[in-house]
């Protein structure tokens, strides 16, 4: 339960000894550049599609409204820690000064499964839609291939980027975020002038049963604890398919963790956070509502459902644009989860729940050069074999379980730190708050049984870790030992 002190994180940066800091070189563009680059991704391009033919039907726009909302309440939250604490570790170190170092070792091990995994799914997904576009063999990528060689490809060619350097990487994100952008714009443009009215309705299908494939533990935890007879469509499917496409919004986060390398983190960050975030959702709401509209959900491509929407209404040009930009988009994805999971161990390792050694910062690149390729193995090895909606799920959980505990962390630090300062401050406290959490578990429940008993899985691990290495080896254990053996000393002689 023991607690950092908020100053000390603030002023942590300025001791190291080694003076071997990240450096601060970003301003709110970049920060909404990289929101952006992590954010639209195999959600929007892939997970649109599939969520539309097996759950939601049209009313998929639905599902992405209610995950945009939860995010932005997370992203409201995320925004008043970010600015005052503005530290590499984001949501662990916000954990670390309010609810205590094991509450902070758990956020910290389920942003690793989040960005982590994320890369690992976005890989797949990159390697399923170039298949895709220029009919690479299935043998080497996309779903089918037993090794995904082209997932390995991709996140050992970014993982190379990732270790070189945060200037080489703005810049090759910034580039593939504009063409990402711009694809979603074409397609609402484009692709609104073949939406039919007759494709929109019913615009929420009615439930029906579920196949057997979705029963026992694919089913999700809410209908299993109930034992509710599990259905596809209507409006549980709706929220089916809103805690499955909230992969869609996960990453934007990661702007936090970028903290310690941005110039004015009190005015940027917040901008960072909430500009991604709403960037993102109109364009989702737009490219969901035009995607449904052109092609009836029944007949949607589950692999690459948006340049075979304009395959299918005949506009063979933009189907190949489409598809070749969405590589580009999801390219950009990968490269960002690659930058964020090693700054999270070298938060890690500083305060001494990991080896010093993970986190050391490399002079010549300014990077945490060998986490991040240690991590990019990791990575290349879990995307060479699990299966896209394995990973895609679990993502999903691991992130809204650390927003829970981030939105928790505000009301908190509230109370117990009222006059620290506070260059952005959520509104409505603890209304929105208790509203996020509320909302986060929410659509917990909606996620399959067999996605909380992994993730229990997980956290079991971190916590062997924790206490296998973590609680010995803290540095903040160490200090206060040392305080109280002084005090005692003091006592002592007096
Ligand atoms: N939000 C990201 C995506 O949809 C991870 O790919």
């Amino acid at each position: 339960m023991r607690t950092k002190n908020v100053e000390t994180v603030l002023h942590q940066g300025d001791s190291d000894a080694d003076h071997a800091h990240l450096q601060k070189r970003l301003k709110a563009r970049d920060l909404m550049g990289f929101g952006i680059g992590i954010v639209i991704g195999t959600g929007i391009f892939t997970l649109t599609g599939v969520q539309a033919k097996l759950n939601a039907g049209p009313a998929v726009v639905i599902s992405f409204a209610i995950a945009g909302v939860v995010s932005m309440l997370a992203a409201l939250c995320y925004a008043e820690l970010a600015a005052a604490v503005p530290t590499a570790g984001s949501a662990y170190t916000y954990a670390y000064t309010t609810i205590g170092e094991l509450a902070a070792w758990i956020i910290a091990w389920d942003l690793l499964l989040e960005f982590m995994l994320g890369a690992a799914t976005v890989s797949r997904g990159w390697s399923g839609y170039l298949q895709d576009s220029l009919g690479l063999p299935t043998s080497l990528f996309g779903e089918d291939a037993p090794v995904n060689v082209g997932a390995i490809l991709v996140v050992a060619v970014l993982g190379c980027v990732a270790a070189v350097g945060i200037r080489e990487a703005k810049w090759v994100t910034n580039v593939l975020v504009l063409v990402k952008v711009a694809v979603c714009i074409f397609v609402i443009a484009v692709g609104i002038f073949f939406v039919k009215a007759s494709n929109l309705t019913p615009f929420i299908p009615p439930s029906r049963p579920s196949e057997e494939s979705s029963a026992g533990l694919k089913q999700p935890l809410w209908q299993f604890v109930s034992g509710a007879e599990p259905t596809a469509y209507g409006l549980s499917g709706v929220i089916v398919a809103a805690a499955v496409v909230f992969f869609a919004y996960t990453g934007f986060e990661a702007v936090a963790n970028l903290g310690e390398e941005t110039e004015n983190p009190g005015r940027d960050m917040p901008r960072g956070l909430i500009g991604s975030l709403a960037v993102c959702t109109l364009l989702y709401l737009g490219v969901c509502l035009v995607l449904t509209g052109m092609v009836n959900y029944t007949d949607l491509s589950e692999g690459a459902p948006i340049s075979d929407a304009f395959g299918q209404v005949g506009l063979d040009w933009a189907k190949v644009l489409v598809g070749i930009a969405a590589v580009a988009g999801l390219t950009s994805v990968i490269l960002v989860e690659l930058v964020a999971v090693p700054r999270i161990m070298f938060a890690l390792s500083r305060d001494g729940l990991l080896p010093a050694a993970v986190g050391r910062i490399s002079p010549k690149t300014s990077t945490p050069f060998a986490a991040t390729v240690g991590v990019t193995i990791v990575i290349a090895l879990i995307s060479a074999f699990v299966p896209i909606d394995v990973l895609a799920e679990m993502v999903s959980i691991g992130t809204l379980f650390a927003f829970t505990v981030v939105a928790i962390a505000v009301a908190v630090l509230r109370r117990t730190k009222p006059r620290m300062e506070r260059p952005f401050r959520t509104p409505a406290v603890p209304l929105v708050p208790i509203l996020s959490a509320v909302s986060c578990v929410g659509l917990m429940s909606a996620l399959a049984v067999e996605t909380w008993l992994r993730f229990l899985v997980w956290l079991a691990v971190g916590l062997a870790i924790y206490f296998g290495y973590g609680r010995r080896h803290s540095l903040l254990d160490q200090a206060e030992e040392a305080a109280a053996a002084r005090q005692a000393k003091v006592a002592g002689e007096a």
